[in-house]
């Protein structure tokens, strides 16, 4: 039951992280090198040349944190485990020491009364796989789910929610067709052999989990809505085909066992493959939930000189934009959670990740840190999700990105998302005005949002 104006009964708060960005440690108890442990090794990809060497120290500051989350009142905590930990060469030998890890971390999450929903893949490919080619390898999927099971096996007593992937457009878009992201490709031939990689480990990641699973198991995508910059028939198809490129083609093979057939024709061309139908079938499995990492929107207009996508973006001159210039949009939100609901029918959806990098001040004297832009940017979306309950989305639950400023990817220690902040030099953490905000939200059940 909704409250009258609350949220539906056992609504998961939580906060998401990801290994990577927050673990440090990264070679530790005889885990093997990532494909971002190599990225940002390799002097002028990432800002200042951060790495994730330390990071938050997370992983040996796990009780610490798990501490905070109790007293902030989460009840749910989304985190990521790094397959190099468990298996160092991606393959073959598990390194107990790893699972020992994310053991310990989900008990302590579970004698607080945090309920730990677990990603397989976040970003952090074994380097070993790499060197195999890595998500262009059609091996892959049988990797993936054999390490998948290790970690089915090893936590599925006490992990509820698995996802299989994280955002596999940024995996490719970042990846192997831009390069701003690990393994750095930039390669309009490869993408498409990535994409379809990644969809078909989701596949076999389900599939393991049915053998051997007795919770629920989805896939995180990220969804941009698409809006015309003009209504000129161009700037309109170039809507329709970055709404493809962005979101459709990740989500109607999950849903479909089919590619948008603007892959082809007028996205990659002669760079995309025919791919056997057989693969589909084994891309598309029942899933339990669907989750959505939801930050922005994009106005978009035609620009055919643009690799792929021949469109490009408008910046829109009022907006509210963030530190790394992401529009606030929060009708974005509700309009995304309704399409998913009318495209691809009713499945539980999670909102997996939202959030916001602002400028932060310093700690203040008092220890306060007050972030007005983050919380207003939390609660506009937190009533657009409520806006799309209303509109009979099934929506159980939310997930604040990040619960720890962290390592952002190639931008280093630059951008902070964090509703606790992070000294990187003492890794002292400090609530920030945001997370007291959301421990009210919380406490309410979301009746506070609307005081
Ligand atoms: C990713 C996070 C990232 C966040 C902010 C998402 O794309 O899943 O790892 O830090 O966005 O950029």
């Amino acid at each position: 039951m909704t409250g009258r104006r609350g949220f539906p009964a056992g609504f998961l708060w939580g906060a998401a992280t990801s290994a990577y960005q927050i673990e440090g440690s990264p070679l530790a108890d005889g885990a093997g090198a990532s494909i971002w442990q190599r990225f940002t090794h390799t002097p002028g990809l990432t800002a200042n040349d951060d790495t994730g060497d330390i990071a938050c120290d997370h992983y040996h500051r796990w009780r610490e944190d798990v501490r905070l989350m109790r007293e902030l009142g989460l009840n749910a905590y989304r985190f990521s485990i790094a397959w190099g930990r468990i298996l160092p060469d991606g393959t073959g030998a598990v390194n107990q020491k790893g699972l020992d890890f994310y053991r310990h971390l989900v008990d302590a999450l579970l004698e607080s009364g945090i309920t730990p929903m677990a990603t397989l893949y976040h970003w952090d490919l074994p380097a070993a796989l790499d060197d195999r080619g890595g998500w262009l390898n059609r091996d892959i999927p049988g990797w993936f789910a054999d390490y998948a099971a290790v970690a089915f096996k090893a936590l599925d007593d006490r992990v509820k929610f698995w996802a299989t992937l994280n955002e596999p457009w940024v995996v490719t878009d970042g990846g192997y067709l831009h390069g701003a992201l690990a393994p750095g490709h930039r390669n309009q031939f490869e993408a498409p052999i990535a994409t379809h990689n990644l969809m078909r480990a989701h596949g076999a990641g389900v599939q393991a989990y049915r053998a051997v699973g007795k919770n629920q198991i989805g896939i995180v995508v990220n969804l941009e809505p698409k809006y015309p910059a003009t209504d000129s028939p161009d700037d309109i198809e170039a809507t329709r085909r970055t709404d493809a490129y962005m979101n459709r083609q990740y989500l109607d093979p999950v849903f479909f066992g089919s590619y948008p057939p603007e892959m082809q024709k007028e996205l990659f061309g002669q760079a995309w493959h025919p791919f056997p139908d057989s693969d589909l079938e084994e891309a598309r499995q029942k899933i339990d939930f669907l989750g959505v990492n939801y930050y922005t929107r994009g106005v978009m207009k035609n620009s055919p000189a643009v690799t792929v996508e021949k469109a490009s973006r408008v910046p829109q001159p009022n907006a509210t934009r963030t530190e790394t210039g992401w529009e606030v949009f929060e009708q974005g939100l509700t309009d995304t959670l309704v399409w998913i609901k009318e495209r691809y029918g009713d499945i539980p959806l999670y909102i997996t990740e939202n959030g916001a990098a602002f400028y932060d001040p310093p700690v203040a004297s008092n220890g306060r840190i007050d972030d007005p832009l983050r919380i207003d940017y939390i609660q506009r979306h937190l009533r657009a999700a409520h806006t799309a309950i209303s509109r009979g989305v099934d929506l159980r639950g939310y997930f604040a990105w990040s619960l720890l400023d962290n390592l952002e990817w190639s931008l280093g220690f630059s951008k902070r998302f964090g509703i606790v902040h992070v000294n990187f030099s003492t890794l002292e953490r400090t609530p920030k005005a945001s997370a007291r905000f959301y421990t009210e939200v919380i406490r309410s059940n979301g009746e506070s949002l609307f005081e």
